[in-house]
């Protein structure tokens, strides 16, 4: 099997992927859209960045392709409606970046607590501003988090070793790691806390869920980070706190619209205030966040491929189905329909097989099953499994 990784893909996605016996060719870039017939011609599998947008078209002239891995955490370069519907699995790394950015809301709750980002540049500019007025440390202060989820708990987890007291807010049910607690509002969360961080994924909900109203809430001097997305604080409203030193001062990784590539100049209503840290949506940008990207998306496709899991797939339902040593495995992808499960295990118990396991998810239009069977006809029951009207894709795996 031929793997084509284009964007300049984290080495170890190569090695991993070799060590699984595909063939693994290499481009830095991303080809032009009028290239790109061509060059997927010779291959199975495509490794891309957010760079290579994989259009409709694309993919319906290029129905060969197996799978597409992601080597990101977005999957919008894809379209993965058209995708599913030419049963191409597309797989990302979504928690690759988790840590990366935990340890930046760590570092952030301090410098923002020493006021550093400004002594930073109060120093490079020749002011010497030596004073502790207004400098605390962290230790036993209150740290309130809205969105428990991977990366809300991570922080957690660091912030206790901190010395610090963790609350948090979470719209389902989380269980609480170390000491922290369970608060029962974000209302409450915002009034108890020295340090308030947003980590909720972007959602109608959480749209503009930190205003004027929820920042009068917080404590007078406390600090806000944001490094989840631009669109979950309102700048305008958040200018407004800082202006008038309710708030002691705010991190701000993401914001509601950001520049396309390090080539457009970046403007925010934040720029040019006192204790503000503004950076460049770099919070899971490390090495290490890469490194596990290409590790985490190499390892999904060799599974699907190989024995046909879903598992971590954006647009497959996701079956989870281990390889096994003396594997005679239909896979198959068909419309969900009724009758099309009794038609296929018709099919099957018509050739005296035996159905040794068999995994089945279905979304609204698709189902996704694996089979497991003993003996040898594989090749024409999928032959015949394939001939069903109902039928999207069908590959035997041994
Ligand atoms: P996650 O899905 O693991 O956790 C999100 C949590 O928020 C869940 O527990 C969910 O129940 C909770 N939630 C959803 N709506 C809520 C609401 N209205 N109020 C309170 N809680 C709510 O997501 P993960 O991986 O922890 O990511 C969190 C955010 O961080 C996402 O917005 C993601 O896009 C962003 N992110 C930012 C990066 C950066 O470079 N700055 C890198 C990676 C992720």
């Amino acid at each position: 099997m031929k793997v084509l990784l284009l964007e300049n893909i984290h080495p170890v996605a190569k090695e991993k992927l070799e060590s699984a016996g595909f063939e693994v060719d290499l481009l830095t870039h991303s080809p032009e859209p009028s290239e790109m017939d061509d060059l997927f011609s010779n291959y199975e599998v495509l490794g891309i960045r957010s760079k290579t947008k994989l259009t409709a078209e694309i993919l319906n002239r290029n129905k060969h392709l197996k799978a597409i891995g992601c080597f990101c955490i977005g999957t919008n370069q894809v379209d993965l409606q058209a995708a599913k519907k030419i049963a191409l699995s597309v797989f990302n790394a979504p928690h690759s970046n988790t840590r990366s950015v935990a340890e930046l809301v760590i570092a952030e709750m301090v410098m923002l607590a020493r006021q550093l980002g400004d002594r930073n540049t109060d120093a490079h500019q020749g002011r010497w501003n030596k004073s502790a007025k207004g400098a605390n440390e962290i230790r036993g202060k209150k740290l309130g988090i809205i969105g428990y989820g991977h990366i809300g708990s991570q922080v957690s987890v660091l912030a206790e070793s901190f010395g610090l007291d963790v609350s948090f807010y979470d719209t389902t049910k989380k269980l609480p790691l170390g000491n922290a607690t369970a608060v029962e509002s974000i209302e409450e969360l915002l009034a108890t806390s020295d340090f308030v961080t947003l980590h909720v994924p972007e959602t109608s909900e959480t749209q503009n869920m930190i205003s004027s109203k929820e920042l009068t809430l917080m404590k007078k001097g406390s600090y806000l980070i944001n490094a989840s997305r631009g669109t979950v604080v309102v700048i305008k409203d958040l200018v407004e706190a800082l202006k008038s030193k309710h708030l002691g001062g705010a991190a701000v990784d993401v914001f509601p619209t950001e520049p396309a590539s390090n080539k457009e100049e970046f403007y925010s209503a934040l720029q040019n205030l006192e204790n503000v840290i503004l950076t460049p949506h770099i919070g899971g940008s490390t090495e290490e966040a890469q490194h596990s990207i290409g590790l985490e998306v190499s390892e999904s496709l060799i599974r699907y491929i190989k024995s046909g899991s879903t598992a971590g797939s954006v647009n497959l339902p996701n079956v989870e189905a281990a390889p096994r040593d003396k594997m005679y495995r239909i896979v198959n992808i068909h419309k969900n329909v009724p009758g099309v499960l009794g038609k296929i295990n018709g099919h099957i118990s018509s050739t005296g097989a035996n159905i040794e396991a068999q995994y089945l998810a279905t979304d609204e239009e698709i189902g996704y099953l694996i089979i497991d069977v003993g003996g040898e006809n594989l090749d024409q029951l999928s032959d015949e499994i394939n001939n069903l009207d109902e039928n999207i894709l069908t590959r035997v795996l041994r």
